[in-house]
């Protein structure tokens, strides 16, 4: 590194000095090397000075072959180039600029900018990839209309794809041939997308509530053509539940995503034509499980739902990337709380929450939802800015409710369509739409941490009187200073003595509202007062977890029981186990620590007996009942993480549960065990159910449970029972599981998606040494640095899903991924970014394993050769530098 990259602040936003009205592009791709020539239309902003108006575009490893200006050679004085971009120097007020770049796909390893994956080039511009293409204003708020010609080898790019409408094509001399595309729409530069390769489409149609019919297609390779039916039936689904509950229609005539193998996320919402990472895209019930059918739904949908909140209204700076990205992870929630479970997938969302983003916000990584200030914009696309970002919105739907919330969203599309805007401008929309004051909720955009709730109730007989005490306080405990509470909205119920909601009649209210009602705490402390409460209730508070925060509140064993039995709200019965199961597996590991054996608290043994017993439960919800809080969870409890302690103490009541309801779990098995695979939502329930069961079941490794695995492994016909049988059989020590690991490997070597999770499965066994095992997997021929879904599945996963194996205590699994790293940044620094944060939570560990991370990160940042992305993690993590 050169010189120390500096950071950008929020503050320092300023209008460009001038809009960049049209562009005009010309793609020559010749193996090797592709030139470029761009044509702008400028215009200087007429409040802008014209003494002090140099126009600085920007650029990043473009080679410039030609420049002129109004069609004139720009003569050398005018301009200057440098790594960072192109100044013009005193450009008129209005003028066209002609570019001629070189720049070389083959060599872009970064996957941004134009690159090639496989046979296919592709680009990745958002959010600043656009400048490896052309010398541009690369930032969101410059809209402009773009008009694209890619001319190519007729042989190996049959295929020529770019945004909009395809107005002409046409035959060029030497086997070549062009295509011209026109959108109409402005768009900013990140939304600018092109393809070109041998690709095959699948075809599709919808028709809108307008009676308009679009054109569905989904590009392709050849050999995949026949696995893209999931997808495209996911897109009509996302595009009629916008229509019917945003009343939302996609305006363009057609419609197109490509699915490519080397991608560094999920999927891009390029206006018009999305790239899609192939994991969203492919599936077929042989190598896609469950959990991925319903991810490409999400996926799709989410870029899907891009159209309005992302490009038609789009972000003014970087800043604001939550404005997009935040809302539209809401949006792409509801819809598959809509399509599939709406408990369940609160479940899930939450579960990531909890594990990602908390731990995010409790670290030296944690950031508002809206960032002040960063070095590598690429870096900020966290879980804070996206899944925290989704829980603000949320939280304006509690607020404001259903209605209110559409009004909103109403109001924000009727006032912004087609401009780049602000977090301000969405709250005012939201504000102005219910006539109500969110000023304060202001404080969720730019205060970082998760505020801490505590709740305390107390019952007053004579009076007939329930009291709740909230107070919420900083992350670290600290009172908050003034001005500083937020606005959290508290979904609650009271429960009486048979479980059941009892009418809530707050003091001063004559009517009782049923079941579920919202408090709104706006200050520091506040008392709520219940009347007319004839007995002693329960209280259940933050149903559906209705803000992110962390409620703290004196539960006996008993309530938490209680809950877990009777809670009318599917979350927070769920919630209400894993709290229970917490206390008492960190009770166990504390047990574990001091030479005591350690046994499950007979509690939270009979509150698993009804779970087991409930014949009525959905499936997908009761799967997530049985299964105790992961290992990463229980550490978070922790000032300091007992890795090894919680490892023995989860496994230990795995085994006595399996030992005490072996039965139970068997008739569960067999009665959910389907011979033939149906993607019927009940055939999953009873899928998730059953592998459940199997999970306790393999616990104890008897050779009855190993034949069960083994058979189950053998005989299926669908990814999902596959994929659980083998993960059981790996974490047993018999032959079976090197065997089922040959035939996995055998049936799928050719297909890289299933073959990444027979890189995951070995990454991610807990009862046997596993660095050793992803060490040499890290050589196998089939591994490959280049492609990041072959580096996740068996990196990522190990570092981030493996909490025993990853912080085995010699500091072996630390020294693996900063190997890694340092490997991957030389080639791709976003990748290398995002791999090396799993060193982030440092100061989390016991001293041994502490340094051992910390020499690890110090390695890492301290190479001349550093990315500025991963310098800034590093930077961070290490505390070197403030937010
Ligand atoms: N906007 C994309 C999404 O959320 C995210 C994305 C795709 C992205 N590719 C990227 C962000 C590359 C940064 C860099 O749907
Ligand atoms: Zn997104």
């Amino acid at each position: 590194m050169p010189q120390s990259p500096q950071p950008r602040f929020r503050r320092d936003y300023r209008p460009a000095p001038y809009a960049i009205e049209r562009v005009d592009l010309c793609f020559e791709i010749r193996p090797g090397e592709t030139t470029v020539v761009a044509k702008l239309s400028v215009r200087r902003n007429s409040e802008v000075d014209a003494a002090s108006a140099d126009l600085v575009l920007d650029g990043e490893s473009l080679h410039l072959l030609e420049i002129s200006l109004d069609g004139h050679p720009l003569d050398e004085a005018r301009y200057r180039v440098a790594a960072t971009g192109l100044t013009l120097l005193r450009p008129p007020a209005s003028f066209e600029l002609r570019t001629v770049v070189r720049i070389s796909p083959e060599n872009n390893s970064a996957l941004s900018g134009l690159y090639r994956s496989s046979d296919t080039y592709c680009t990745q511009c958002e959010a600043e990839g656009f400048r490896r293409i052309t010398f541009f204003l690369d930032r969101p708020d410059i809209m402009s209309v773009y008009r694209t010609r890619i001319e190519a080898d007729k042989i190996s790019c049959p295929v020529l794809l770019s945004n909009g409408n395809r107005v002409a094509s046409g035959d060029l001399e030497g086997g070549r041939h062009w295509v011209q595309w026109e959108d109409p729409s402005p768009k900013p530069s990140y939304l600018f997308a092109l393809v070109a390769g041998n690709l095959r489409c699948h075809r599709g149609e919808h028709t809108t509530p307008k009676g308009r019919r679009i054109e569905l297609e989904i590009w392709v390779d050849p050999s995949d053509l026949a696995h893209c039916g999931h997808a495209l039936s996911s897109l009509k689904k996302a595009m009629r539940w916008d229509e019917e509950n945003y009343g939302l229609e996609y305006e363009l005539d057609i419609y197109m995503i490509v699915a490519v193998s080397d991608f560094n996320m999920g999927a891009m919402e390029n206006k018009g034509l999305n790239v899609f990472n192939t994991k969203y895209v492919l599936a077929d019930p042989a190598t896609a499980t469950d959990d991925d059918y319903e991810n490409i739904e999400a996926v799709i949908a989410h870029e899907y739902f891009h159209n309005w909140t992302g490009n038609r209204v789009t972000c003014r700076d970087w800043f604001q990337l939550t404005l997009k990205e935040g809302l539209t992870v809401f949006r792409d929630q509801s819809f598959t709380a809509d399509l599939r479970s709406d408990p369940v997938k609160r479940i899930l969302d939450v579960k990531t929450l909890r594990a990602v983003q908390f731990a995010e916000d409790a670290g030296p990584m944690r950031h508002p939802i809206r960032p002040e200030s960063y070095i590598e914009m690429n870096n900020f696309y966290t879980v804070t800015v996206y899944n925290k970002g989704a829980e603000v919105v949320r939280m304006y739907r509690t607020l404001l409710g259903r209605d209110g919330f559409r009004k909103g969203m109403d109001t924000y599309f009727a006032r912004h369509d087609g401009h780049a805007v602000t977090c301000d401008d969405f709250r005012a929309a939201m504000a102005d739409a219910n006539e109500t004051d969110l000023r304060q909720f202001e404080r969720w955009y730019d205060q970082a941490g998760t505020p801490i709730l505590r709740a305390e109730g107390r019952y007053h007989p004579q009076s007939e009187i329930y009291e709740l005490d909230l107070e919420q306080i900083g992350p670290q405990g600290e009172p908050l200073p003034e001005g500083r509470a937020w606005h959290v909205p508290i979904a609650m119920g009271l429960l009486d003595a048979d479980g059941q909601d009892i009418p809530l009649r707050l003091e001063g209210e004559v009517d009782a509202s049923a079941g579920t009602r919202v408090l709104e705490l706006r200050r520091a402390r506040q008392t709520f007062r219940f009347t007319r409460v004839k007995d002693p209730p329960t209280p259940s508070l933050l149903r559906g977890f209705s803000a992110p925060v962390q409620l703290r509140s004196e539960r006996s064993r008993e309530d938490l029981a209680f809950l877990m039995r009777h809670d009318s709200d599917r979350f927070n019965r769920w919630d209400a186990g894993q709290t229970l199961a917490t206390s008492v597996l960190l009770e166990m590991a504390g047990q574990l620590r001091n030479g005591v054996t350690a046994k499950l608290d007979p509690l939270f043994l009979s509150g698993f007996e009804a779970l087991l017993d409930d014949t009525a439960a959905e499936g997908s919800w009761l799967a997530l009942a049985l299964t105790l809080p992961d290992e990463h969870v229980l550490g978070q409890a922790m000032d300091i993480v007992d890795v090894d302690n919680l490892h023995l103490a989860r496994e230990a009541a795995q085994r006595e549960l399996s030992e005490l309801f072996g039965a139970r779990l068997t008739r569960i098995y067999a009665d959910n065990h389907d011979a033939t695979y149906s993607s019927e939502k009940r055939a999953i329930d009873r899928r998730r159910l059953k592998n459940t069961a199997l999970r306790y079941l393999t616990a104890r490794g008897t050779s009855a449970s190993i034949a069960l695995a083994w058979n189950q492994f053998e005989a299926a016909d669908n990814m999902s029972d596959s994929e659980a049988a083998l993960a059981q059989l790996l974490d047993m020590d018999t032959p079976e599981r090197d065997r089922a690991l040959a035939v996995f490997y055998a049936r799928w070597r050719e297909v890289p998606l299933a073959l990444d999770k027979w890189f995951s499965l070995q990454a991610l066994p807990q009862r046997i040494h596993t660095v050793a095992r992803v060490r040499t997997l890290l050589s196998h021929d089939d591994f490959n640095l280049s492609n990041p879904n072959r580096v996740r599945s068996l990196v990522q996963a190990f570092s981030t899903r493996n909490q025993v194996g990853f912080h085995s205590s010699d500091g072996a699994g630390y020294a693996l991924l900063a190997d890694v790293v340092v490997a991957v940044d030389a080639k791709n620094p976003q990748l290398a970014a995002r791999l090396s944060t799993g060193l982030s939570q440092w100061r989390r560990f016991d001293g041994r394993r502490s340094k051992a991370m910390k020499t690890q990160l110090e390695r890492i940042a301290a190479r001349p050769q550093v990315s500025r992305d991963v310098f800034e993690i590093a930077g961070r993590a290490l505390g070197r530098m403030d937010r």
